[in-house]
């Protein structure tokens, strides 16, 4: 096993952000670590930089068939595995497969390297399994994880996780690239739905839930894969907005925020960590010892493998331009900490990282440390005993089970921003006009990694499944629905039609938002929904009739020329492929909402900032003026907080402070609330937030119910970043607010 030196400094760090992570060493780890040495020891240097070579499956694909069924082309396969000896081979060579696909393709694989390479090592086959098994036809697809952060239920994330790892074991592949965690604070960046939203803390427990759901407590288990965090770090918040381009984070904000939830999934035991594609502060990722070493393993206790993104190699000379030739991108690369290059189209990295140790710049020790790792993740999955994919596992691929799973996590997302005078739930005797370019199609429910990267063909989903006119059709009879798409994204169609078509209904719904899109081609260069969409619903609303806007979309965009239009306002996101369904049940009342909004949805393109700003944010004449705040959502019942209850209003740091409230559901109807607690500190030495969330949980209560909620809080909650970079407590006063209650303590 690697060994860091950890300075008391980073010792500290490390309590303070993740907690130890476990060093005990178990017999079986002692076994392991002799196999490694042993199979290490009977390395040549080319097979060991092959396991350090990830390539594309196109690489190794022939022929798709007009199914979509993939054959594999023998010859570029044995050029792969056994003239290149790769450790890894990833993505879905253009469009998702069937699970039976999926066996043939891992099995022959497998097959290859074991039988037919000199050693016998196993591939680790690699999937953005992002929400759900995307890459397998007929998988279970989840609300994308935006929303999930919206449901405020660290239960269903698991579970989500579970059926994920599950569904994706099923399908031959033990390794997936998930989960972002990255901090959604730059509305702009077209990754955003890919996060937790833009909190710290909950970036951190659901980082946690997800890599536990993945890993278990064995990835050895036949149902669980190994968890890539990514992509570390601070990829979220480019400065222009647009994906891949350079973040500027101070280090103290680097720690306060952004590292937290890396350090709670390296604290879970994450296998594998994704670097950043772009930079920080100059400096590309892929080239940084600091965080890809120092603060990776010596701090985080982070002890699994180190694989770069898709060419991020590459990219530091072809685009970051910190290197001259690719040979001196390969070794900067690889001596700043990457174990495994994702090349993926070619073995240009293999050629030149075998000449580099050859030639003596790259030493051999780095390669045995690399390839170590590497080898300690293919063990701890049981690769070298089972290479094989599990037939047995189909049999739980997609269960009815599954599918309710995901219909309540798309249900528990739905986020009721806005409803006047109880215009929802809509009653089933409603004659509907369903309108804009939302309505009917079941990819823009579910956004990209759907299917395809960029989840935008339409034909390859599941016809089954309901979009949102659909899923209206089904609640009030197709009769009584009239569909008008009148827009699409970027054109008007038919506006005067649906116009006149809203003459013949009682009530309309708007289902607006974004297109389908995945990374770079999601940049975008104005916040604000686009124009046709705008006049669809500023031309509706010279009819009399209500009007309910339904949003899908993975970002917040700015709508604050139509929001007094709306009688009603559902925030969706991208809910998933139950998505239709669960947005119709809201809007007719088979469920009632209890989503959050799990960022900060801005009024303005030009003015944004996240719900943790400083107070001069909201200084006159500065404004924190959201369209509505983090936290925010509806529901078809109220809650009354009362009795909020702190057991020391004077405390020392190493204290813990125990809070107490009650919240009531005092309203007619079943409903389930998401309680959040902030802390303010009032005055400290490097300017503080004006709250920051410390804890949350969701309770679900009946008519009349009423529940009391504890939370505990200690040293880890008061500490902040200092003027030294590092945690510290400062005495003074502290604010608790939850519910709309506040109480103050001192810490002295
Ligand atoms: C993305 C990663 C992804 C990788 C492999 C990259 O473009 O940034 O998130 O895991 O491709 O598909």
């Amino acid at each position: 096993m690697r060994t860091y030196a950890i300075t008391v400094m980073a010792t500290a760090m490390l309590a303070w952000s993740a907690g130890c992570a476990s060093v005990e060493t178990t017999a079986a780890d002692k076994q392991m670590e002799k196999k490694i040495d042993k199979l290490l020891a009977k390395m040549t240097l080319e097979e060991k930089v092959g396991q350090m070579t990830q390539v594309t499956l196109e690489v190794v694909g022939g022929e798709s068939s007009e199914d979509g069924w993939l054959k594999l082309d023998e010859k570029k396969l044995q050029d792969a595995i056994i003239a290149h000896q790769v450790g890894s081979i990833l993505n879905c060579g253009g469009q998702a497969r069937s699970v039976d696909n999926w066996l043939q393709i891992i099995t022959q694989m497998q097959a290859m390297a074991t039988k037919q390479t000199r050693l016998g090592i196993p591939i680790i086959y690699g999937i953005d399994a992002i929400h759900g098994a995307n890459y397998t036809l007929g998988a279970t697809i989840f609300p994308q994880h935006i929303a999930m952060a919206a449901t405020g239920n660290v239960e269903l994330v698991r579970i989500e996780s579970e059926i994920t790892a599950l569904e994706v074991r099923a399908s031959g592949m033990p390794w997936n690239f998930s989960p972002v965690l990255g901090l959604g604070r730059n509305p702009m960046w077209p990754r955003q739905w890919e996060t937790f939203g833009e909190d710290a803390y909950i970036s951190s427990v659901m980082a946690a839930a997800y890599v536990e759901g993945q890993q278990g407590s064995d990835i050895s288990q036949p149902t669980k894969v190994a968890a890539c965090m990514k992509h570390y770090l601070g990829y979220s918040v480019p400065l222009s907005g647009k994906d891949r381009t350079p973040a500027y984070i101070p280090e103290r904000q680097l720690r306060q925020l952004f590292l937290k939830p890396f350090a709670a999934a390296a604290k879970a035991g994450v296998a594998t960590v994704m670097v950043n594609s772009s930079e920080i502060n100059g400096i590309p990722v892929h080239s940084d010892r600091f965080l890809l070493i120092d603060v990776l393993r010596g701090e985080l206790g982070f002890e699994g493998f180190v694989v770069s993104d898709w060419a991020d190699i590459n990219n530091l000379y072809t685009r970051e331009m910190v290197a001259r030739y690719q040979r001196q991108a390969v070794k900067m690369a690889v001596m700043a900490g990457v174990d495994m290059s994702m090349v993926p189209y070619d073995y240009s990295f293999y050629e030149h990282l075998v000449d580099l140790v050859k030639t003596g710049e790259v030493p051999m020790s780095r390669i045995d440390e690399a390839v170590a790792d590497i080898l300690r993740v293919k063990f701890q999955l049981g690769l070298f005993e089972k290479p094989y994919p599990d037939k047995q596992l189909k049999e739980q691929f997609a269960t009815d089970a599954s599918r309710q799973a995901n219909l309540q996590a798309a249900r528990e997302a739905m986020t009721l921003l806005k409803n006047e005078s109880g215009l929802l739930p809509l009653g089933k005797d409603k004659k509907v006009l369903v309108t804009g370019p939302c309505s009917n199609k079941l990819s823009i429910l579910n956004g990209g990694w759907t299917i395809t990267w960029q989840g935008d063909n339409e034909a390859l989903y599941p016809q089954e499944k309901s979009t949102i006119l659909e899923a209206i059709q089904d609640k009030v009879g197709a009769s009584n629905v009239e569909y008008i798409e009148a827009v699409k994204f970027d054109k008007e169609l038919d506006i005067s039609r649906a116009v006149s078509a809203a003459s013949r209904v009682d009530v309309i719904v708007a289902c607006l938002g974004e297109p389908t899109y995945c990374e770079t081609p999601g940049n975008i260069d104005d916040l604000m929904l686009s124009a046709p969409q705008i006049r669809l619903v500023q031309e509706l609303a010279k009819t009399d009739k209500p009007i309910v806007m339904v949003f899908t979309q993975g970002r917040p965009r700015v709508i604050r020329t139509i929001v007094d239009n709306a009688g009603a306002i559902l925030m969706a996101y991208l809910p998933g492929m139950e998505g239709g369904q669960a947005i119709a049940d809201v809007l007719f009342g088979d469920a009632n909402p209890s989503g959050k909004l799990p960022f900060t949805y801005p009024k303005y393109s030009g003015w944004h900032v996240c719900y943790d700003h400083k107070k001069s944010e909201n200084a006159a004449p500065n404004k924190f003026d959201p369209q509505w705040e983090f936290g925010h959502g509806l529901s078809y019942t109220t809650f009354k907080y009362g009795d909020l209850r702190i057991d020391k209003n004077n405390i020392s740091a190493d204290d813990t402070l125990i809070v107490t409230v009650n919240v009531t559901n005092t309203g007619q109807r079943e409903g389930a609330e998401i309680v959040q607690l902030f802390l303010s500190d009032i005055v400290a030495t490097v300017t503080p937030p004006v709250k920051s969330l410390k804890r949350f949980t969701k309770i679900f209560l009946k008519p009349g119910e009423k529940q009391t909620v504890k939370f505990e809080l200690s040293w880890d909650d008061f500490a902040f970043i200092g003027r030294q970079n590092k945690p510290v407590v400062e005495p003074g006063e502290f604010k608790i607010s939850l519910g709309g209650l506040t109480k103050a303590f001192e810490i002295q």
